[in-house]
């Protein structure tokens, strides 16, 4: 892998280690967020400081700029056919072409046994096993640090601290927009850091991040986001039900959620076992954390690691726990508010795991579990 002469990296040290974990014990790993959040650089700091765990190398492909995925399916088919050993896929920006890169990805990683996938989109691939890692905005000094580093000698460091840190909180602390501003304090010596605080220009720059997720989104999700976008603070289901009295039906709004929390428009929570939800821009209408947060949600995450340890996940206990109360896999989906695909994805690792063929052998097994407590 080379490396390339790149303006300075910052923070994102618990992300890094987080994928460098993951893709420990996972083979395909996916880096989900707004446009601008940070996703490729990530994604190349993360793949050269695994780089020597690979001896068959790291191997980028731009997605992005593919124009034609059977060409980008057989180039890159070739290329991991003649790499020996261990290999490292960075499939990046794959939004446009998430289908064909989910059955490229599928099929390569059942035809290489040594091969990881790491990789990048302002939506996740959709596969069975793929880990997604969602990339938020930088914590508040990370993004100041950015700022003083892309526009140097600014006042940041001092007098200027306070405006800095507003106007990133102003940016949604996305690197991007930061990276924008940084260059019209370079480009023009006298103009001051308060002035980009009213500057509307910053809140076009972040609107195309949400108008650039927005194209990727279902005519429900669309309907179901143009409700819900101005809701402030957290809501349930029943909240999102009422704000769509028009549709869509039930069980396609769960999937409308679904796929808004998958291109980052939506953030789920879970507090004493219900499941809320937020809209994660503020201000400026752009994506932010709520405070104290300064991490990326663990997120909806299709565990099910190819080739991780038999040990059941939280989320898997969780599934486990609702099929012995009798729920069956769609209720588990609706009861979670995750795909009914994911909930199947789980329940095949549950019994892969234990080494079960049944539901009744799970449920018996956390009755026992139960009953030891
Ligand atoms: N942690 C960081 N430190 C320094 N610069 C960063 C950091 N994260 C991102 N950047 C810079 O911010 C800009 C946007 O980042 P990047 O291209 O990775 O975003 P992205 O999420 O991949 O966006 P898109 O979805 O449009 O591809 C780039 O110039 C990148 O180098
Ligand atoms: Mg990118």
């Amino acid at each position: 892998m080379e490396r390339r002469d790149l303006p300075a990296f910052l923070g994102r040290r618990a992300e890094i280690a987080q994928i460098r974990r993951l893709l420990g014990r996972s083979r395909l790993v996916t880096l989900t967020g707004l446009s601008g959040a940070g996703k490729s650089r990530l994604a190349e700091e993360a793949a050269w400081s695994v780089r020597k765990a690979f001896a068959g190398g790291v191997h980028t492909v731009d997605v992005s700029q593919a124009r034609d995925p059977a060409t980008l399916a057989r180039t890159t088919a070739e290329t991991v056919r003649a790499r020996d050993g261990r290999l490292l896929l960075v499939l990046d920006g794959v939004e446009r072409l998430a289908r064909p890169c989910a059955a490229l990805a599928d099929s390569l990683l059942r035809g290489a046994p040594g091969l990881r996938v790491l990789a990048t989109g302002r939506r996740s691939l959709g596969l069975v096993g793929e880990h997604i890692l969602p990339v938020g905005p930088l914590p508040p000094a990370d993004a100041v640090a950015l700022l003083a580093g892309r526009a140097p000698g600014r006042g940041v460091a001092d007098l200027h601290r306070k405006a800095a840190a507003r106007l990133c909180e102003r940016l949604g602390r996305m690197p991007h927009t930061i990276e924008l501003a940084a260059e019209r304090l370079r480009a023009d010596p006298d103009r001051a850091i308060e002035e980009l605080l009213d500057d509307p220009f910053h809140e076009t720059a972040a609107r195309t991040a949400l108008d650039r997720a927005l194209e990727l989104c279902s005519d429900d999700e669309r309907h179901v986001w143009s409700r819900i976008a101005a809701a402030p603070g957290t809501f349930g289901l029943a909240d999102v039900e009422r704000a769509c009295p028009d549709g869509p039906p039930p069980a396609e709004l769960l999937d409308a959620l679904i796929g808004l929390i998958d291109k980052s428009l939506l953030a789920r929570e879970e507090s004493g076992g219900a499941v809320r939800f937020r809209v994660p821009h503020a201000g400026a209408g752009l994506p932010s954390r709520p405070p104290g947060r300064d991490r990326p949600l663990p997120g909806p995450c299709r565990t099910g690691d190819l080739d991780g340890p038999r040990v059941l996940t939280r989320r898997e206990h969780e599934v486990a726990e609702l099929v012995a109360d009798g729920l069956s896999n769609r209720e588990v989906a609706e009861k979670l508010v995750i795909s009914k695909r994911t909930a199947e994805s789980h329940m095949e690792h549950i019994l892969a795991k234990l080494n079960f063929s049944s539901r009744t052998q799970v449920a018996a097994w956390v009755a026992r579990r139960r009953g030891d407590r």
